[in-house]
């Protein structure tokens, strides 16, 4: 079956760009809304296959988007390896800090299994709904991003405490590294074999990294991941999202073996072309144009389309969908996009 998004990350342009939302299974839409008030926690939803797959499909049945993505989160890695994750209403993710390096020393992986397994469960459930024509998504954070959660406990503006960290105690830091290159790339592995199509990593955090460091623990270690995914998948299709990279993008589509690079809405226009001539591409509306609409909103997928149109490319935006988004919004940018 003709999957156009799969066609892409196989570098073959699409004559209409396929469409998907980064957190299109979300806050935004009153269907999940109003399952997200039976359970407790974001988390709880998360390993709970049967809701878990209901939300992946709500909004492929409401805009008949190009792909579903898996809902889960990036941070079930760390609640996998005993790095307990609980979402508080309103205010995101939090975690037992990690800040002394002995104790980080000492952390062992694998990650729980019987933790995960309902996530593959939901993968299943969503594979024998899907429409064969829509590209299944699973996916899981970059090694970075995830560690600075881990280090932090919770979100902060710059991620300052990792990043510290890393100078610190870049032994220490580096086996925390090891350990999520590993987890994270058998569990896309046990994605890819439960039934998703393709892969993302969220590198969420990629941004802040001075080159050196965007080396050593953005490129590195995915570049691990993608060698041990594809050695267990051959051909896996992976999509690569170092949020924020500017001007490291030209480094990381040279050497990460990624089948697309997501790119956020503060790329060029122009960079963005030159970076296309390496890789599929797929982006990159600021998710803020979304929520304004109307005028702002078409100019901002009018100067995509024109830039990025003409080659492999996959239409999304630059980060995910912000929760007070109009659904109104939403149709009217496929509306745009697919003409
Ligand atoms: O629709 C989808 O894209 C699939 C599901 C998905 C979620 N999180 C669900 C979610 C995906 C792909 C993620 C990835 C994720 N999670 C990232 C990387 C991408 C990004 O958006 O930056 C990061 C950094 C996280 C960690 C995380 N999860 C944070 C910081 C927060 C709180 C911020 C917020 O938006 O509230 C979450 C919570 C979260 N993950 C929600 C959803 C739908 C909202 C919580 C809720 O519904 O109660």
């Amino acid at each position: 079956m003709h999957k156009p998004i799969r066609e892409v990350l196989d570098g073959r342009r699409q004559p209409v760009p396929p469409v998907w939302m980064m957190r299109q299974a979300g806050r935004y839409l009153p269907e999940y809304m109003a399952i997200r008030k039976t359970v407790g926690s974001m988390l709880e939803m998360c390993f709970a296959p049967k809701l878990a797959a209901e939300v992946t499909l709500q909004p492929i049945r409401r805009f008949g988007f190009d792909a579903a993505i898996l809902f889960s989160d990036i941070l079930v890695i760390p609640h996998a390896l005993g790095r307990h994750v609980r979402f508080e209403a309103g205010e995101g993710p939090r975690l037992p800090p990690l800040d002394d390096p002995a104790a980080m020393m000492k952390l062992r992986g694998p990650a729980d299994d019987a933790v995960l397994a309902p996530i593959y469960e939901t993968i299943r459930l969503v594979k024998a709904e899907l429409p064969p024509e829509v590209t299944f998504l699973g996916f899981c954070g970059g090694p970075w991003t995830v560690a600075t959660y881990m280090v932090a406990g919770r979100g902060t503006p710059d991620q300052a405490p990792a990043r510290l960290f890393a100078y610190r105690h870049p032994e220490a830091f580096a086996h925390l590294i090891d350990m999520l290159v590993e987890a994270s790339a058998d569990y896309l592995v046990r994605q890819l074999r439960a039934g998703v199509d393709a892969v993302q990593i969220f590198d969420t955090w990629a941004g802040i990294l001075p080159p050196d460091e965007f080396q050593r623990w953005c490129i590195a270690p995915t570049m691990r991941i993608v060698a041990d995914v594809r050695r267990a998948v051959p051909g896996a299709k992976v999509i690569g999202f170092p949020r924020g990279a500017g001007s490291n993008l030209k480094r990381y589509v040279g050497d990460v073996e990624i089948d697309a690079v997501g790119l956020d809405w503060m790329v060029d226009l122009d960079f963005a072309r030159d970076i296309q001539r390496r890789r599929p591409v797929q982006g990159n509306l600021d998710p803020l144009a979304l929520r304004a609409g109307g005028a702002a909103l078409d100019r901002g997928v009018d100067a995509i389309l024109q830039a990025l149109a003409g080659g492999p490319f996959i239409f999304n935006l630059g980060h995910g969908i912000l929760p007070d988004t109009p659904v109104a919004h939403v149709e009217q940018m496929l509306k745009r996009v697919r003409g």
